[in-house]
């Protein structure tokens, strides 16, 4: 009986049939809108443009981003605000990854627009009784998820070479056990806040140095000579050394002490004795003591003078 349908209910059913259809393929187009401009929104809501103007709170932190490395180098790559704040690449993301990503920039926005809405940051002054707090979350973030953003960019592996051992040392440790802490050494990378200024006074203490010519009697004198005049190995005083680290970061000769020449020695140092050995190396370039120890690698930003 069911079978033999009378010809105006086989019209209904037809009917019908070509609605839902037609509600199916506009639900899906719909959807199909909705995503590309969900895309759109992603895409441009992590752009610099809106990252760094939209919002008045992110105006100092814009400013410092363009004194960094990352905004103006030698090789003409910038960085943008959503490379190094973003673990997630909206134009090559799997499916979870970009709900992961939604997700994000959900909170993050929800976040952003509570401080702009309670003009919370309005001032340089708020600004900066923040800004501790923001760097220290964003600090934290980026070593929870082992600076995902930072080696999507600089591959660890490939650093290095015959003209600098010393990264390769410094940087494969991290590569073998998958540990990383890129802002442990590298300060003002993202943001910088004031140019790194030569010191003038007060590099290390008198006491830092002391030990640190003891370290160097015992380790590095017999290829450096006593005076640090030379022998095997370069000299580390006088134009040899204002030609190797005038203008250099700090940064570049404590990675080499840490690094090939604990290696060169056959040894391993502590922090404080590697810190200890740089200052001995300053105090015989001539560089001042001063009450404060050179104690922590944050301070390996600071540039050497040039002359
Ligand atoms: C090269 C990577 C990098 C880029 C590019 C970058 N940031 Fe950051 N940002 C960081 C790091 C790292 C920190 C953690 C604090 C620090 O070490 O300076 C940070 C911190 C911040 C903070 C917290 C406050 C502070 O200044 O410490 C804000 C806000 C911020 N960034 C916004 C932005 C905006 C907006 C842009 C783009 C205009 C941007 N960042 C571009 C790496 C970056
Ligand atoms: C979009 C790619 C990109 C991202 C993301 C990125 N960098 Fe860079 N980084 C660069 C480029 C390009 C340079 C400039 C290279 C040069 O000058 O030789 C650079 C330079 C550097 C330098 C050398 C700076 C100097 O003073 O010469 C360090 C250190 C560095 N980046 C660390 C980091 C850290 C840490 C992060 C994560 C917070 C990061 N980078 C994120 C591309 C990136
Ligand atoms: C233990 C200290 C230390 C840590 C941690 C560290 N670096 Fe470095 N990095 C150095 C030293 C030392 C240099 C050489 C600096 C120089 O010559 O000015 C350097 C240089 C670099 C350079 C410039 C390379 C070039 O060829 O000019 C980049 C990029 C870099 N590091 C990225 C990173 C990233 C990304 C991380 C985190 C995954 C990281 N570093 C962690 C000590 C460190
Ligand atoms: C076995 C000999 C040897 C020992 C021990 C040694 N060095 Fe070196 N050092 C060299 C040589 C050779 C170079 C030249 C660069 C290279 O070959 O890597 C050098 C380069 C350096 C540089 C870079 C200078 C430049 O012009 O490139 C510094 C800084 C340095 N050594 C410090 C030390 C310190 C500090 C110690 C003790 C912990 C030490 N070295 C131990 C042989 C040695």
């Amino acid at each position: 009986m069911s079978s033999e349908m009378s010809t105006p209910t086989r019209h209904a059913h037809a009917r019908r049939f070509l609605w839902i259809s037609l509600a199916g393929f506009g639900f899906v187009l719909l959807g199909i809108a909705l995503l590309a401009l969900t895309n759109r929104a992603v895409i441009w809501s992590s752009s610099d443009r809106f990252c760094g103007t939209t919002c008045h709170s992110m105006t100092w932190a814009n400013t410092a981003y363009q004194q960094s490395p990352h905004y103006r180098n030698s090789v003409g790559v910038r960085a943008s605000c959503g490379e190094c704040h973003i673990p997630y690449d909206a134009e090559h993301a799997t499916a979870i990854e970009y709900v992961k990503l939604l997700l994000f920039k959900g909170e993050r926005g929800a976040k952003d627009f509570w401080f702009e809405a309670n003009r919370a940051m309005a001032t340089e002054e708020e600004w900066e009784k923040r800004r501790p707090a923001l760097s220290h979350s964003f600090e934290n973030y980026l070593t929870r998820h082992n600076y995902i953003t930072c080696r999507g960019c600089h591959s660890l592996e490939s650093f290095g070479g015959p003209r600098s051992p010393m990264k390769l040392v410094i940087h494969g440790g991290m590569v073998k056990a998958n540990n990383y802490n890129c802002l442990a050494c590298h300060t003002n990378i993202g943001h910088t806040y004031s140019a790194p200024s030569p010191k003038v006074s007060g590099w290390y203490t008198a006491e830092q140095a002391a030990s640190g010519e003891k370290l160097f009697e015992h380790s590095c004198s017999s290829c450096h000579g006593r005076k640090l005049e030379g022998a095997a190995g370069p000299a580390l005083s006088g134009v040899t050394w204002q030609q190797r680290f005038g203008g250099a970061k700090l940064l570049t000769v404590w990675g080499e002490i840490k690094g090939p020449m604990a290696a060169y020695a056959g040894t391993s140092f502590t922090t404080q004795e590697s810190l200890d050995i740089l200052a001995f190396l300053l105090q015989q370039n001539g560089l001042p003591a001063g009450k404060q120890p050179l104690a922590d690698t944050r301070e390996l930003s600071d540039t050497l003078p040039e002359k």
